[in-house]
């Protein structure tokens, strides 16, 4: 009888031990698992097999951690783990260990984490506001950085679509779409505060940004938690996803998909599949489902379960309680591992979940849970090792010793979890020796670090599409004050009549020259048209210089200065004893009553010579001429940059109506309907308008969006309180825009450990060639170093990263800018014709649209995105706008020569 018990005790203890022996983990399968897991990291850094890859390897545009001079006062949302946080963290300069925290925990009921997505992000909004209301800081406007604990294709550091939700997310309308659009949405639905979201950031980031501001060497983040992730530094060439070779990136790896390309069946048990086909994502985040808290309770009890089944616990009998999903939650697996527990405690808590157990039915319960988490440790262990053994290749060592900053309940309230992961990572990484931090104020902290990193002086050039859209609509009021006959006065933009009534049509012939002054060159050119075939065109041009002292002297000086040098080329083109027709492209804003008379209204951009304003420069242009004696010539146009921008590009494609100027100044023209222009008579037809859009913003209208590097531009400039639009965007203020920043910058201790040189603060010490040169992708910020070390602050890696993203910023704004007052201009053209599409060409010049290495492909993305409804040809002006001012040349003196009895010659010669 003894030995029949023994023998039926043997053997049901034989069934339990061979149970749990499906989650022993050999050292050989553990080192396996870590061969697996590499593979796929790689897999999922790599272009071509990323779509294919389980761990997706996300990059998160973090390019660096925390380095303790960080400063500023944040909003932070925390989404994702147990708890939904809302926090204001208060970071002190300069200073670590200076962070101050107030934090609210707000419930999300499950009907709203898997109701609709909107539901969801109006709850998260209701609860921002009642912490602000809590906090009293509903009008202060902060920067926010969103933890936001699910895989994320990042564009940007602020740009995120939700891959797939994980956990116990469910909420509809939300996979594939930006996060952070749909909080800004929400915002904007509750309509009663404002917030600037500055970075979405993944848990794991958060994690190692608040550890690496306590320990530099934490470049690894890891959450076991209700999910389970991890992050790293990894070095940008590995990155094939992004694009640029320097520096690093932080990657969040999602590890939790593992396996979801069956590449670790063998280890997975029958238990691992139930739990997995009970889930809210079957097949998904399978490591996850064996690693995390939210899966090993359940874990345990389909183990359970089946044990009673089988009559090996519970006296075999499977009552409700036992059947609940989610009764085991990790908080009563670790109490229940507990070593101080004693037996009869473990009893109590099995009982208090309504499990009747006896004494060895709790010490099976916990060999269980014993095994359960101890193969979730091992796993984690075998991934870490595969990640530090990644980090220490990279750097080509043969020693790495690095720190992981760690969160998560598991990882805290377990009471063998830790030590389990690192003795695996051990054993399994020899040559790698790696600390583990706690974190101890959560992900939100990180965050924060995240946004101050991004920096507060940033956020305020980011524009939404929404604001682009009310620029626009800004930008059209003015178009039409400007042409209104009764507003024109007041008008800001002043909308000029140019007198060039239509675009070349292909019949224009002749022999000109054209002069060219006003952008980055003072150039002049003869151009010949001929009419063999086909229409040919031939051009020689000659640049002069055109000194300070020059261009900042009398205008008799000036004008004796581009009679000489006109003087100069026509004897070298030995045309001396010729009067040819002059076309002049002047690129100021001139008031014209005739194509060939334009009163200067106001200089702009680098000149300033005396006694030209209000004067019509052909006179001043004529008398210099005169007083030579030499030569004659006979300026038949004065056109503005802008149109002979147009008319160059119309020579080529005769849709062209809008010329665009990107360049030392900025400006555009365009053609409008007479009819609408009620400070030339006449209503038939159409006549070029030159907007004069840098001086937008002129009276006010922009003041929201200005900063305060704006405002010091304008009071350091040749004409303050003028062309506010114009120095907001073109190539003669983005360097300095972008120097001041610095300055600011290093001053506060964000940059070049705050050492600013003398070279640095001299103005035009960095200019807008070094903007483009920093911002090209592949050698970027190998030129930002040299550049940098020209200014003589010995920058680091972090510092020509962090000037990267600084000219990134302000270039950017400047090309979203100029695609909101473009796209009033589209939009104005397409109702003009009164059609639901616009087909239509815009000539383009001017050197930073030219040079930018990023800016054309920004500008055209931008104003698709704002008008729609166009299909818009962006056609690079070729050879200036001399030849354009020739075109029009042509047409005026033939309608001079061969029509004198055309209606419209008075108006024209
Ligand atoms: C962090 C956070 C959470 C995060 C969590 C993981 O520090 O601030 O948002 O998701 O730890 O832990 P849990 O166990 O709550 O999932
Ligand atoms: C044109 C011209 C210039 C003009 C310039 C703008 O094609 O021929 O006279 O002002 O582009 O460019 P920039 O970058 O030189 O100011
Ligand atoms: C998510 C991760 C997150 C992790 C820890 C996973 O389910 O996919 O983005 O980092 O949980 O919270
Ligand atoms: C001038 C415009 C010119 C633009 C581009 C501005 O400063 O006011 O007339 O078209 O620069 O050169």
């Amino acid at each position: 009888m003894v030995t029949a018990v023994a023998q039926r005790l043997a053997s049901q203890r034989k069934e339990i031990d061979d149970t749990l022996a499906t989650f022993t983990l050999s050292t050989t399968q553990l080192q396996e698992v870590k061969a697996k897991m590499r593979v796929e990291l790689e897999r999922g850094l790599k272009k071509d097999t990323h779509p294919t890859a389980s761990v997706k390897m996300l990059p998160t545009y973090v390019y660096r951690t925390p380095d303790g001079t960080e400063r500023g006062k944040y909003l932070a949302l925390d989404l994702g783990g147990t708890n939904f946080r809302v926090l204001v963290v208060k970071i002190r300069t300069g200073m670590r260990n200076s962070v101050r925290m107030y934090n609210k925990i707000y419930a999300i009921p499950l009907e709203i984490m898997q109701g609709t997505g909107e539901e969801l992000f109006d709850h998260i909004v209701q609860c921002i506001s009642d912490f602000l209301d809590y906090m009293g800081m509903k009008n202060t406007r902060l920067p926010l950085g969103f933890t936001f604990s699910f895989p994320c294709n990042q564009t940007g550091i602020d740009k995120g679509d939700l891959v797939s939700w994980t956990k116990g997310f469910k909420a509809t309308d939300c996979e594939g779409y930006d996060v952070v659009d749909m909080l800004r949405e929400a915002i904007k639905r509750r309509n009663e505060f404002d917030l600037d979201i500055v970075a979405i950031v993944n848990d794991t980031v958060g994690t190692m940004m608040t550890c690496a501001y306590e320990d530099p060497k934490c470049q690894i983040g890891l959450i076991a938690g209700t999910g389970s992730n991890v992050c790293y530094m990894e070095e940008m060439k590995n990155i094939e996803l992004v694009e640029g070779d320097e520096g690093q990136m932080c990657v969040n790896t999602e590890w939790g998909g593992f396996g979801e390309n069956d590449n670790i069946e063998d280890i997975r048990t029958r238990y691992d599949r139930e739990v997995d086909g009970g889930s809210l994502n079957p097949g998904k985040q399978r490591f996850e489902k064996m690693t995390s808290g939210m899966y090993l309770g359940e874990i345990v009890r389909q183990i359970l379960i089946d044990l009673t089944k089988r009559g090996l616990l519970f006296r075999g009998r499977i009552t409700e309680r036992l059947k609940t999903k989610g009764i085991f939650e990790t908080k009563f697996l670790s109490q229940i591992e507990s070593d101080r527990l004693a037996l009869l405690q473990v009893r109590s808590i099995l009982q208090s979940l309504g499990l009747d157990s006896t004494c060895d039915d709790s010490i099976i319960v916990k060999e269980v849970c014993g095994a359960v988490s101890r193969r979730a440790a091992q796993l984690c262990g075998a991934g870490m090792a595969a990640i530090v053994d990644k980090i220490r290749e990279n750097r080509g060592l043969d020693h790495l010793e690095i720190t992981v900053g760690v969160d998560g309940t598991l990882y805290k309230l377990h009471p063998h979890f830790s030590t389990i992961l690192k003795d695996t990572v051990r054993e399994l990484a020899p040559n790698c020796k790696v600390d583990f931090i706690l974190s101890e104020d959560g992900s939100g902290k990180g965050a924060a670090l995240i946004t101050a990193v991004i920096d507060k002086y940033l956020y305020a050039m980011r524009f939404s599409d929404e604001t682009l859209r009310d620029i626009m609509a800004r930008f059209r009021r003015e178009m039409e004050n400007g042409l209104g006959g009764d507003t024109n006065p007041t008008a800001t933009v002043k909308m000029l009549p140019t007198f060039v009534r239509s675009i070349p049509d292909g019949s224009e012939k002749g022999d000109f020259i054209a002069l060219d002054l006003g952008g980055s060159n003072f150039r002049i050119l003869r151009v010949k048209v001929s009419h063999e075939k086909k229409q040919t065109v031939q051009m020689e041009s000659q640049i002069y210089e055109t000194p300070e002292d020059i261009i900042h002297g009398s205008g008799s000086r000036l004008f004796d200065h581009v009679a000489e040098c006109l003087g100069d080329f026509m004897e070298k083109q030995k045309i001396k004893d010729k009067k040819l027709p002059v076309g002049f492209t002047f690129s100021f804003p001139c008031a014209h009553s005739k194509l060939d008379e334009a009163v200067l209204l106001t200089w702009t951009k680098r000149f300033k010579a005396s006694g030209v304003e209000g004067m019509d420069v052909v006179k001043l242009l004529n008398k210099a001429i005169k007083k030579r004696g030499d030569y004659d010539a006979d300026i038949m146009a004065v056109v503005n940059d802008t149109v002979g921008t147009m008319m160059t590009c119309g020579f080529d494609d005769q849709r062209c109506e809008v010329g665009i100027i990107i360049g030392t100044g900025t400006n555009a023209c365009y053609m409008e309907e007479l009819r609408h222009i009620d400070m030339v008579e006449g209503d038939e037809g159409r006549m070029c308008i030159n907007t004069e859009w840098g001086a937008f913003g002129d009276d006010g209208t922009l003041e929201d969006i200005r900063t305060e590097f704006d405002r010091e531009i304008d009071r350091g400039s040749l004409n303050p309180g003028k062309q506010l639009f114009e120095k907001m965007v073109s190539g003669m203020y983005m360097g300095e825009l972008v120097r001041l920043i610095l300055v600011k910058m290093a001053k506060e201790g964000l940059l070049f450990e705050g050492r600013i040189t003398p070279e640095l603060l001299t103005k035009g010490k960095f200019e807008t060639k070094h903007v483009s040169a920093i911002e090209k992708s592949k050698e970027g910020l190998t030129k930002a170093k040299e550049i940098l070390t020209r200014l003589g602050v010995e920058p680091s890696e972090d510092d020509c990263i962090a000037v990267q993203h600084v000219c990134a910023i302000v270039s950017f704004r400047s090309a979203n800018l100029i695609a909101a007052t473009l796209g009033a201009i589209l939009t104005r053209l397409k109702d003009n014709k009164n059609s639901p599409r616009l087909r239509t060409t815009v000539g383009i010049d001017g050197s930073l649209y030219k040079m930018h290495p990023q800016y054309s492909r920004r500008l055209h993305k931008t104003v698709r995105r704002l008008v729609p409804e166009s299909d818009v040809r962006f056609l690079l002006s070729e050879s200036g706008s001399g030849k354009g001012a020739a075109m029009v040349t042509a047409w005026a003196s033939r309608l001079c020569f061969h029509h004198p009895t055309n209606i419209n010659t008075e108006q024209m010669c």
